[in-house]
């Protein structure tokens, strides 16, 4: 029973909730653990371009987006290790995020996914972000979401 878990994180409060639970029950079933986070396609506007060039700015974007992600990664897998699964993966896709994170679970044999029931997004209230109400709604195995 559930052979390969995906957990999918954000880097929000929610998602690190998410990444120990997953973590706790993979160590328990001696299932493989992979960490996902799906990363957007970065959009640099002539505005941005133009002011980066007037600043003399000369660090990319691109090269903070992949800070954030790793340190995303990173913390949940420290979490993986706390609770006993030294050997999590972790992987990076760019994509429309739910859709993104059931592809990559049908492709990879995954047969649970667990998430956040909300993540980094700000409408206060709301009880369930897109991003999990979508992948539940796509989702062909089964889905954990975690509060
Ligand atoms: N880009 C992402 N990559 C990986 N997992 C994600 C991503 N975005 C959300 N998730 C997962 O989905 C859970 C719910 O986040 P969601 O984005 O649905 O809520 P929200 O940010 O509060 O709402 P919204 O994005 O609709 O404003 C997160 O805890 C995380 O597990
Ligand atoms: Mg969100």
């Amino acid at each position: 029973m559930f052979k390969h878990i995906l957990c999918a994180v954000d880097g929000s409060e929610h998602a690190l909730k998410a990444a120990i639970t997953a973590s706790e029950l993979a160590a328990r079933l001696g299932s493989a653990l992979t960490f996902l986070t799906v990363t957007k396609e970065l959009q640099l506007t002539d505005e941005i371009r133009h002011y980066m060039e007037i600043e003399h700015l000369t660090g990319s974007p691109q090269y903070v987006l992949d800070e954030m992600t790793d340190r995303v990664l990173s913390e949940a897998k420290e979490q993986a290790i706390e609770h006993g699964v030294p050997n999590a993966r972790t992987e990076v896709r760019t994509g429309p995020a739910a859709r993104t994170i059931v592809a990559y679970a049908e492709r990879n044999g995954v047969d649970l996914i667990v998430l956040g029931s909300r993540g980094l997004g700000d409408i206060t209230g709301l009880l369930l972000g897109s991003v999990s109400h979508k992948v539940m709604s796509l989702a062909k195995c089964a889905c954990l979401m975690v509060r």
